[in-house]
This record gives C-alpha cells, structure tokens and sequence, in this order.
C-alpha cells in the first residue's frame, strides 16, 4: 500500500490530501480564494500566488494531522507543476521540492490536466483504459482518448474559449457573480431555453473541435437586446453550449478506438445538464458513462496525489521547473486560433 502526499495550486484552491493505493482519501484540505477574487470577477493571478504561499503549508500540516500521520509516513509527495497561473504553481511545486528533500521522499510532477483525466479512476475502480474523456474546466475544453497512464491522444480542442469561460463570462454579462458556472446553472433551471435563438458554433464540423467565442458574444448582445429575461438567457445559452458538446462529443466518439467508456471531468463536469445529456449520449452507444463525484471534478488536491499513486515509483529532479503551458499530448496538431483568448 503506498501513500501520496498531493499538492494544487495551479488556480485558485489551495488544496492538499493523502491518497492510498486502495483509492482511499485519508485527508483532504481545500482553501478556496473565491473571496479573494469576487471583488475583481475573476482570479488576479498576484493575489492567488500570495494566497497560495500564506497558506499551503499550514494547510499541508492539518491535512497531515487530520490523518494522523507524519510527513515520513508517505510515500512520495505530488504537486501540480503546470499548466496554470505561474506564481501559483511555483508555490506548491517548491513547497513539494523542499518536502521531499527534507523527508528524503521522491517528488512527482503532476500536469494538471493528467490530474482531471486520471480522477474518475480515483472513483470508478472498474474504469479501464483506453476511455474518451471530455475534460472541460475554466482553462481547457478537450475531447482526449486516455490510452494510459501518461498516454493522451487529443481528438479536440477549443480554438478560442473554454466552456468553464463561456459560463463564467456569461454569468458576468447577467451579473451573476464569480464564480459563474453553478449561478448560470442554477438560474437556467428557471428559463425557457427556446425564448432566445442563440448559436452553435462549429455544429456538424469535421473535426471534434469547439469554439465558444461567437456564443459568448450572442449572449452579450441578446443582453443588451433589453427584451429577453435573464433566466431565458441563461437557459438558451446553457442548451446552446449543450449542443455543442454533444455533437462535438457524439463525433469524437466515431473516431476514438474502442472506448471502454465515456468519461467527463473538470469543473463543467459538475454540472448536472451536461452530465445528463452526456450520459444518454453514452447510452446511445452503449457504453458506461462515468463522472467522479462532484467535489473531484473542481480542482482539488485529491486528484493530484491519486495521479502520483498512477506514477508510484517514478520521481523527477528536483530542479523540475513549472510549465505555465504543458499540453498532455504534444503530438496533436495545433488548431487554428487554438490557445488564443478572444
Ligand atoms: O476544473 P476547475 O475547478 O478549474 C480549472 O482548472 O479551470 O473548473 C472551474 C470552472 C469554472 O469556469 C466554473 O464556472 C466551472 O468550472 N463550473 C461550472 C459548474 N461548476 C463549476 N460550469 C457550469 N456548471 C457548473 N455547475
Ligand atoms: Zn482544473
């Protein structure tokens, strides 16, 4: 039985946990800045970074106690080390560093994103590779087959937002608040979503690519319109997005090689329309349909240290440097406006 000590810092949750190799979570902490950032409307990377260095390492230290264990009692310490916000990532990649040198116990660079397409596996014991995974959080939208550990094969990508961004921005535009995505969700449950013709971007394209930009700007305007209620907007623009992903996905499926499953992970994966629909898109093909719990699919330490239980007995130096940027598959043939914020 091994034990990983998981750090994330890579946005804005100061998170650290203790996973076994049975999947259990012995300990998880979670410091969320979102009171931080709701004066601004979104994270101000100077202000996450000084959050995160005030407090990972008393956060570590409860984690620590709340299992009841000794930093010599695991067995490698994990931490994000990219992609992300980079003041933040340095902060829990060098606190991991002098962790593990003072404890004499290996270090494990974690890629965020490796972090997410590995977490359903924390949960789902019976999940097997290869599966096609729809990652979709505040940074990344990406259709990917999960051949392994460390094996990603990106089918799709977003050429210019997010779908975790769309929702946050239209929860802007509506004055919903930061962060966006559950008010937009919730307020959506009360709108007719056919009372405002909104796009679908990339609809019926040939590769399972998204793009949220135009969407973004038609919720703008159909504000500003002055004639549609807020929750029809958000209704409309929530079944807009739908579409997309569930044509986008519903494509890459044909495409993936024998998917044992249809698996989402990330922030949006927390929300209970796109679960819906994505499960009666797996039941079409007759494929299980899984999604961690709700509190893995945000960002969350837990995660972290489950994929360095994946990398157990591999280390990396200690002069590993963050990656701001660190694609899971660097093979994938960049996209027109990929990486590009409208
Ligand atoms: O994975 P995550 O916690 O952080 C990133 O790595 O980005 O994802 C955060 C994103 C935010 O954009 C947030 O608005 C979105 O996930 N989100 C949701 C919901 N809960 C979180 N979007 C739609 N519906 C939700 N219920
Ligand atoms: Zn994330």
């Amino acid at each position: 039985m091994g034990i990983v000590l998981g750090i994330e810092s890579s946005c804005d949750e100061t998170a650290a946990a203790l996973v076994d190799s049975g999947r259990t979570i012995l300990a998880q902490r979670i410091a969320s800045q979102d009171d931080f950032h709701r004066p601004y409307g979104g994270v101000v990377p100077e202000i996450a970074a000084r959050a995160h260095a005030e407090r990972l390492a008393p956060l570590i230290e409860a984690t620590l106690a709340d299992a009841g264990m000794a930093l010599g009692e695991v067995d490698a310490v994990a931490a994000t080390a990219g992609p992300g916000l980079i003041g933040g990532v340095m902060v829990g990649l060098v606190t991991a560093k002098a962790l593990a040198m003072a404890s004499d116990k290996p270090l494990i660079a974690i890629n965020h994103l490796e972090g997410h397409a590995l977490s359903p596996r924390l949960a789902d014991p019976a999940l097997q590779f290869p599966y096609l995974l729809l990652l979709v959080s505040g940074g990344h939208c990406q259709l990917l087959l999960v051949e392994g550990v460390g094996r990603y094969r990106r089918l799709g990508t977003t050429i210019d937002d997010a779908l975790g961004e769309a929702f946050d921005k239209t929860a802007k535009v509506l004055g919903l608040g930061f962060p966006g995505g559950p008010a937009v969700e919730r307020l959506a449950r009360e709108g007719n979503p056919r009372a405002v013709p909104l796009p679908r971007p990339l609809l019926g394209s040939a590769e399972p690519h998204f793009s949220f930009a135009g969407l973004k700007s038609a919720v703008l305007r159909a504000k500003q319109a002055g004639i549609h209620q807020d929750a029809d907007i958000a209704a409309a623009f929530q079944q807009a997005a739908l579409d997309c992903v569930i044509d986008r996905t519903r494509l890459a499926l044909s495409l993936a090689d024998a998917p044992s499953a249809l698996v989402v992970a990330g922030g949006v994966a927390a929300n209970q329309a796109v679960r819906g629909a994505l499960e009666a898109l797996a039941g079409e093909h007759g494929l299980p349909f899984v999604a961690p719990p709700l509190a893995l699919c945000t960002d969350n330490a837990a995660m972290i240290a489950w994929a360095g239980i994946e990398r157990l007995g591999q280390s990396d130096p200690l002069d590993f440097m963050a990656r701001p940027r660190w694609p899971l598959d660097p093979d994938a043939a960049p996209v027109r406006g990929a990486g590009v914020k409208a």
